[in-house]
């Protein structure tokens, strides 16, 4: 491949994240919608974060709201973890999450030890997650942990008198990514919040595996909290069992009305949010799930259709698709470190 260096170098950088991407200048429409009350994070503090389970609508509301005010006036935050220690253990490879905590932590003022290669510490000498995690009692005020082992977060939260956050364990949650989910759907449509509204109710397509993708696990639980603004979740999935036993139950029990379909252009054209991902973790590697639905410019949207993918993306989502209005999902990357700004305030109850 050849790199045009010249072309490059004359591209001009920008100050601001560019406000023709969709959803950067969206935060305002959501806050005017709700108005600001901690309450319900009062909850949260102090405590581990392990499961979207663990979140109510009305926390969700003031996560993203108070996310939203840190999104809208940067200037105001002053530094309120000055001083705290985040130790972000990331035990697999990733690039949005443990970036977007440790971004968030630096910009409420705090200061930030990384583990980013479990054999440099004494996994590799075979120490248990309890004993490490009674050591980092010692070093930090929080510890964010991603792990292929979906044990491995409840192992060292047995040692651990600090908040855990679970930034993705194994296939089984992906808790944060869900909430930096809702925060880009609430923006989008701020109606959501409350199901009122003059617009039909979204029908949202979620392409990708709920009993094996961590992220789908942990976004259709939230999603359920959202239930009354909903009409359909329409999983696209060629897979004959794509939940796990009482999954889809669950989820149900809770108003989501599920819909299942294999065919994704077909069902494309009715879809006002199409959220895709291909890549399962399992034991340390990826498996690469419904590599056959792609979405590119050409895909038939539903004319103001928004896309969401978690990221990394791989051929499902074409790069065809970064400059037209459907692309929601960079404003969703950036928004996660709002999300993630607010979540941890909340952990440390110290808002700025
Ligand atoms: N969305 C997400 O979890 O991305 P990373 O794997 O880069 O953290």
């Amino acid at each position: 491949m050849s790199v045009d260096s010249r072309k490059l170098l004359a591209r001009p950088l920008q100050d601001e994240p560019s406000l023709d991407v969709q959803g950067f200048d969206r935060p305002r429409a959501f806050m005017d919608r709700v108005a600001e009350d901690l309450a319900p994070l009062l909850e949260i503090a102090n405590r581990p974060v392990l499961t979207a389970r663990q979140f109510g609508r009305d926390q969700l509301v003031q996560l993203c709201r108070l996310a939203a005010r840190y999104e809208t006036q940067p200037s105001v935050i002053n530094r309120p973890l000055t001083g705290k220690i985040l130790i972000s253990a990331f035990y697999e490879p990733s690039t949005r999450t443990r970036l977007s905590f440790e971004s968030a932590w630096h910009r409420l003022g705090g200061d930030v030890m990384s583990i980013t290669d479990p054999l440099s510490t004494g996994l590799a000498k075979g120490e248990s997650l309890f004993d490490i995690g009674e050591m980092l009692n010692h070093y930090g005020d929080v510890v964010v942990l991603r792990d292929s082992d979906e044990r491995s977060v409840y192992e060292m939260l047995e040692a651990l008198r600090i908040p855990i956050v679970n930034a993705g364990n194994g296939l089984d949650e992906h808790p944060t990514q869900a909430l930096a989910d809702v925060y880009a759907l609430l923006k989008w449509r701020p109606s959501l919040v409350d199901g009122h509204s003059d617009e039909s109710p979204a029908r949202i397509g979620v392409v990708g595996v709920p009993g094996r993708m961590r992220t789908i696990r942990s976004l259709l639980i939230l999603l359920s909290r959202f239930a009354p603004g909903l009409a359909e979740i329409v999983i696209v999935t060629d897979e004959r069992e794509p939940f796990e036993p009482d999954q889809r139950e669950e989820l149900e029990e809770a108003g989501l009305r599920i819909e299942v379909v294999d065919d994704l252009d077909v069902v494309l054209p009715t879809l006002d949010v199409v959220y895709i991902n291909s890549i399962a973790w399992k034991h340390g590697d990826y498996e690469s799930l419904g590599a056959r639905y792609r979405l590119s410019e050409q895909s038939p949207f539903k004319p103001g259709a928004i896309v969401l993918h978690p990221l990394a993306r791989g051929g499902e989502l074409d790069r065809s698709i970064d400059a037209t209005a459907h692309n929601w999902y960079f404003a969703q990357a950036r928004g996660a470190v709002f999300i993630r700004m607010a979540l941890l305030s909340a952990l440390s109850k110290t808002y700025a």
